[in-house]
């Protein structure tokens, strides 16, 4: 899809079907994730691809906001592999993880699956359920799936501010 319209077509999406997603797609998402740029080209990140049905079953003890996907994605950063600003001692750890979501989330769209952004969850709860997670920051998981014909945008996904309100030129 080209740019300017994935911008434009992506929302999130809240009613997912569990059809298998090909192996090839996934791949291609993962691709995505793997060549976001890194402050310091740190890569202090993780993605875990929640599959199988026991691993999906413990995450969704950790969030109601599982929407009927079959994948989950989550994404971790790791704030010992960060780069760190010397002037006022900023760890890009967040940012760096954050910004390899944005890939992930737009190439799900590209894909013509949909997802959303998941940050209401119990971090804590995931970090025993999958003590791999234990030294990473969670900040997102992305349910993954085929739409279903609830899965429309919300109200609230046309709620945007105007350039003018959000730009400051100086
Ligand atoms: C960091 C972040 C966390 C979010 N967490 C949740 C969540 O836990 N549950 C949910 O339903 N939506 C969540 N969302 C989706 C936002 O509510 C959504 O992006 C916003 O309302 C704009 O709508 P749109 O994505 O359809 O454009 C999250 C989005 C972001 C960026």
């Amino acid at each position: 899809m080209e740019f300017n319209e994935l911008i434009q077509d992506r929302f999130s999406c809240r009613a997912l079907s569990d059809r298998e997603i090909p192996r090839e797609a996934l791949n291609r998402i993962l691709e995505a994730a793997r060549v976001a740029p890194t402050a310091v080209n740190k890569q202090p990140f993780k993605i875990w691809a929640v599959e199988s049905p026991e691993a999906r079953a413990k995450l969704a003890e950790t969030t109601n906001y599982t929407f009927g996907a079959g994948v989950f994605l989550v994404v971790g950063g790791k704030y010992e592999d960060a780069w760190v600003r010397q002037y006022d001692g900023r760890n890009f750890a967040d940012v760096d993880a954050s910004i390899v979501a944005t890939y992930i989330m737009l190439a799900i769209h590209n894909e013509g699956l949909r997802s959303t952004w998941v940050g209401h969850f119990d971090a804590p709860k995931m970090k025993e359920f999958f003590p791999q997670m234990a030294d990473y920051d969670l900040i997102a998981i992305f349910p993954v799936g085929y739409a279903t014909e609830k899965g429309v945008p919300s109200p609230r996904h046309a709620q945007r501010k105007n350039v003018a309100e959000l730009v400051e030129i100086l």
